[in-house]
């Protein structure tokens, strides 16, 4: 079960104001849970995990099945945003981190595309798409976003012309949503199995609907854990109680925001939560950076980065908080030994095994960095599963929903995304742009 200690928060937070945010985070599970705040439309996600229903699953699974008897050895997923981050956060976090090197599982490799514009990238993913038995699941739940559309065009393109238009659309599956967007109008005409991102759920808090349960069963994940641990979760971040691990976190970095510390550095000691940290940064991020507001969410990966950003952050600028991610346990051991030479000088440590010093190493850490000034929260998880993943998503969905009310924002729009696209839509010469577009290249020659 997820565990917030606060503990390294003590000497920069006093309790009475603790406590006034920990009512505050209760007044906002209040206006949360009544769909009373703004943005009230895009609450799906709330009550998703007790909702989704086990023949949900068994579709997702369906996919899996059909793909392995076609002895589909390549899967695209296309997306951006949160109509990728969870997949991959996932994938990356359960994978053995040399499974490719070796050919480890009977699973189909599992890559992504449309979450960049890069040439680069998508014409080395198309040599790999030229090589392997392929398919594609393209998300995107307003069905108009360049990026996956432009990288479904050519994987599409490919198929048809590979496969014929008809098995194309057998090795093709449309996420999108019920009933609006140019891409259900392209599935709908092409054959596409389609699944629905429900009205009610925004992109980035999708993960636990077949956004990221498709593609995560596809990679040879359980779909049912992960499911499970967000329902328990969901159960435990439903209390107004000041145990409620979700109250805890929301008041605390939101006391911290108001205390001058304006950015929350996600840590973890393992690099299979790298992508999990992109996800909570896209979560974060796009939910309450607004209206001039929100702390800014970073993230770094120890020991490695404490190598690189560990002075900042001992003794740089004191705007910072960090958040570790602490695993309890490690799921793989490695035993270091005593060495007759001891050249290393690492004798000290008897017989020990790794994951030892890596706590050790968090530990010291922690502490360096509070007596540098440094708050420190810690979210603990038992291990890296699919049952602890799904925790971990529903617990921090709740927790930016709660904190981003606190702060006095909505936390499902995006209303400033949409100004780099206006403009990149002016440059590409997309027709009704032509006065914009007109500025924008007077601007960029001066
Ligand atoms: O959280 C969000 O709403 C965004 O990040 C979207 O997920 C992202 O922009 C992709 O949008 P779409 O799924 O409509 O293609």
């Amino acid at each position: 079960m997820i565990k917030v200690d606060l503990g390294g928060c003590r000497q920069f937070a006093g309790n009475a104001d603790y406590q006034e945010y920990v009512s505050r985070a209760r007044r906002a599970l209040m206006t949360l849970d009544s769909g009373t705040g703004a943005g009230s439309d895009f609450l799906g996600w709330n009550e998703l995990p007790s909702e989704t229903p086990n023949e949900l699953l068994d579709q997702c699974l369906a996919v899996v099945d059909d793909w392995l008897a076609k002895e589909i050895e390549l899967i695209v997923v296309v997306g951006i945003g949160g109509s990728y981050l969870g997949a991959k956060a996932t994938i990356e976090a359960l994978s053995h981190s040399f499974s490719r090197e070796m050919n480890l599982t009977a699973a189909p490799q599992v890559v992504f595309a449309g979450q960049t514009l890069s040439e680069e990238y998508m014409a080395e993913l198309m040599d790999l798409v030229y090589m392997k038995n392929t398919a594609v699941v393209v998300i995107s739940k307003s069905g108009t976003t360049t990026e996956p559309a432009i990288a479904f065009r050519l994987l599409r393109s490919h198929l048809e012309s590979q496969y014929g238009a008809e098995e194309a659309a057998s090795r093709i599956v449309a996420i999108t949503d019920a009933s609006r967007g140019a891409l259900k109008g392209l599935a709908d005409r092409n054959g596409y199995r389609t699944f629905v991102i429900p009205d009610n759920v925004g992109g980035r808090y999708s993960v636990l609907t077949p956004v990221g349960l498709l593609p995560i069963a596809l990679a040879g994940f359980d779909i049912h854990a992960l499911i499970d641990g967000a329902r328990q979760m969901q159960r435990v971040c439903d209390t107004p109680d000041e145990n409620n691990p979700a109250i805890k976190y929301a008041a605390m970095r939101n006391l911290l925001y108001a205390s001058g510390k304006k950015i929350e550095l996600l840590t973890s000691f393992n690099p299979k939560l790298v992508y999990v940290a992109e996800w909570w940064k896209q979560l974060f991020g796009e939910s309450e950076g607004k209206e001039g507001k929100g702390i800014f969410p970073a993230s770094v990966t120890f020991t490695t980065d404490l190598h690189s950003m560990g002075q900042y952050i001992q003794q740089g600028e004191r705007h910072l908080f960090e958040t570790f991610i602490n695993v309890e346990n490690s799921r793989r051991e490695e035993m270091i030994e005593p060495d007759q030479e001891n050249a290393d000088g690492l004798n000290f440590l008897g017989s020990t095994n790794l994951e030892h010093c890596n706590k050790m190493a968090q530990m010291g850490t922690k502490l360096a960095h509070v007596d540098g000034g440094v708050p420190n929260i810690t979210i603990s998880i038992d291990q890296i599963d699919e049952y602890n993943l799904g925790q971990l998503f529903y617990f921090f969905e709740k927790s930016c929903g709660l904190s981003a009310y606190i702060l006095g924002v909505n936390p499902f729009d995006q209303p400033g995304v949409e100004s780099y696209k206006k403009n990149m839509f002016a440059l590409l010469g997309k027709p009704g742009y032509e006065e914009l577009s007109e500025e924008l290249r007077n601007r960029l020659d001066e």
